[in-house]
C-alpha cells in the first residue's frame, strides 16, 4: 500500500492518491495470511468493484470499508468525519455468521469464489438503519430502486476498516481500456495537458452525448471518456456492447489527440443527486478538472428531478470539491436549427425536435430499425443492432 502525495496534474481528494493494492513482494505472504483469517463473502459484484477502487486510489482519501464515524457523517451530512465532501458511503457488511468469527482490532478476508481478495483491518463492527441510509442517499425507500436494493440485500452489520487488495477480479476485462488514476495523469502530463474534462457514462454514446462531449471539449484541453463498466442493473445494456459502441465512435468522430477512452471500474449505485457528486470526486482523483453533468445524471425512474444533480453541486463550495461541474440543459437534434440543440439554444417547439425515449429506441433496435441519425450515429446504431440479435438467438 501507498500514500502517493507526489502525482502528476491536480491534487487528489484529501491531498494524496491512498493505493491499497499489495506490494507483489507482500503478495504471496499475505495470500498466506488471509488463508488462515475468518472470512467475509464479498456478496455482490458493487463490493468487488469498490475493492478495485480502493486498489488503485479512484476513492482517494479513502483507505477502505467506512468506520461508523465517517458512515455516519457520509449518510447525514455528505462530509467525511474530518469534514471533506463526500457524497456516498462505502460499506462490506456481513451476515450473522460471518460476523461470530470478526472482532475489532483483529483481520479478516474478504472472500470471492473462494479465494481472498482482500484482507481487512477492522476497526469497529456496527449497526445501521437501511432505511436511514436509502432514505438520505437516495431519497426513498423503495426497493425498485437498485440502490435501494443493494442495501436491503446486506448482512445485519457493516465492517469498517482499512484494505490490502490482493486480487483485482476484474483487471482482465477491457484491460487495455482500463487505466488507473495514475495512469491517467501520467497520460494528461504527457500529452501537456492543464485542463481535462471527464464523460460519465452507463450507456451507447449517442448523439446527445457526443454533442455534450465535444461542445465540453471546446472549452478545456482535453476529453476523458470514462464509461462506467463495474456492474449495472440488468436492462441497462452490457459493457462490451457498449464498448464496441466508445470503439467505433473514436474511430470516426473523436480527434485521438484530444480524447481518451478509459474504463470506469465504479458500479451504478442510481444516485442521482448524491452520485453526481461521488462520480465527480472519483474523476478528480483520476487527475480531472471538469466533469460534465447534464440532464437526469446518474438517475432512475424518477426518483430524481431533471436537473437535481447539477443542483447538488450549489451545495458544496467548488474549491473544496476541486472539479468544476459543467452543466448542460437536455439536448436534442432539432430540425429547424439542422443541429444538436437545447432549450437553451433553440426557439423552435418540440415538434422539431428529434425525441425519443429508452423504451421507443429499445423496440427499434429489438426490431432491427436503426434509430435516426440525428439521434445515433449509423455505426452505433448497427452495434446495438446487431447485440439485440444476439441476444434474442441466446
Ligand atoms: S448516467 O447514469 O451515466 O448519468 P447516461 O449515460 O445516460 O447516464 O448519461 C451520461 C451523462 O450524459 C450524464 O451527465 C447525463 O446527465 C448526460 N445526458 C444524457 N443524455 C442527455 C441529454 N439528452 N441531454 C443532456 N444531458 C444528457
Amino acid at each position: 500500500m501507498t500514500t502517493l502525495k507526489d502525482v502528476p496534474g491536480i491534487e487528489p481528494h484529501g491531498g494524496a492518491l491512498e493505493l491499497r493494492i499489495a506490494a507483489t513482494e507482500d503478495a504471496a505472504r499475505l495470500a498466506e495470511e488471509a488463508a488462515g483469517l475468518p472470512t467475509i463473502e464479498a456478496r455482490s459484484r458493487r463490493i468487488l468493484s469498490d475493492l478495485e477502487l480502493l486498489a488503485v486510489g479512484a476513492v482517494s482519501p479513502n483507505r477502505g470499508f467506512m468506520n461508523e464515524a465517517d458512515y455516519t457523517s457520509v449518510v447525514n451530512d455528505m462530509r467525511l468525519a474530518n469534514g471533506l465532501p463526500w457524497s456516498l458511503p462505502i460499506t462490506l457488511s456481513a451476515t450473522a455468521e460471518e460476523l461470530e468469527n470478526l472482532a475489532t482490532g483483529a483481520r479478516a478476508a474478504i472472500v470471492h469464489e473462494g479465494t481472498p481478495v482482500a484482507i481487512i483491518d477492522i476497526e469497529d463492527i456496527y449497526a445501521y438503519d437501511p432505511q436511514d441510509e436509502a432514505q438520505k442517499c437516495y431519497k426513498t425507500t423503495e426497493d425498485k430502486h437498485p440502490g435501494v436494493a443493494h442495501i436491503y440485500s446486506q448482512g445485519p452489520k457493516y465492517v469498517g476498516g482499512e484494505v490490502t487488495v490482493l486480487a483485482n477480479v476484474f483487471a482482465h476485462e477491457f484491460s487495455e481500456y482500463r487505466l488507473t488514476p495514475l495512469q491517467v495523469r501520467e497520460e494528461i502530463a504527457k500529452r501537456g495537458w492543464k485542463t481535462l474534462v471527464a464523460f460519465q457514462t452507463r450507456n451507447p454514446i449517442h448523439r446527445a452525448h457526443e454533442y455534450l462531449t465535444k461542445v465540453a471539449l471546446e472549452g478545456v484541453d482535453g476529453l476523458l471518456i470514462h464509461p462506467l463498466v463495474g456492474g449495472t442493473k440488468g436492462d441497462d445494456i452490457p459493457a462490451e456492447v457498449r464498448m464496441k459502441c466508445y470503439e467505433v465512435l473514436m474511430e470516426n468522430y473523436y480527434p485521438h489527440d484530444r480524447v481518451i477512452l478509459s474504463v470506469f471500474p465504479a458500479a451504478m449505485r442510481y444516485g442521482g443527486p448524491r452520485e453526481a457528486i461521488w462520480h465527480a470526486l472519483l474523476r478528480k482523483n483520476y487527475g480531472v478538472t471538469h466533469f460534465i453533468v447534464g440532464r437526469d445524471h446518474a438517475g432512475v425512474g424518477d426518483y430524481y428531478g431533471t436537473y437535481e444533480a447539477q443542483e447538488m453541486f450549489d451545495r458544496f463550495d467548488e474549491q473544496e470539491l476541486g472539479i468544476r461541474a459543467l452543466k448542460f440543459e437536455h439536448t436534442f437534434f432539432c430540425r429547424q436549427c439542422e443541429g444538436m440543440a437545447s432549450a437553451k439554444t433553440c426557439p423552435h417547439d418540440r415538434s422539431h425536435h428529434v425525441h425519443l425515449s429508452g423504451t421507443q429506441v429499445r423496440e427499434m433496435l429489438g426490431e432491427g430499425t436503426e434509430p435516426p441519425h440525428e439521434f445515433s450515429r449509423p455505426e452505433v446504431a448497427r452495434i446495438l443492432i446487431e447485440a439485440e440479435r444476439t441476444k434474442a438467438q441466446a
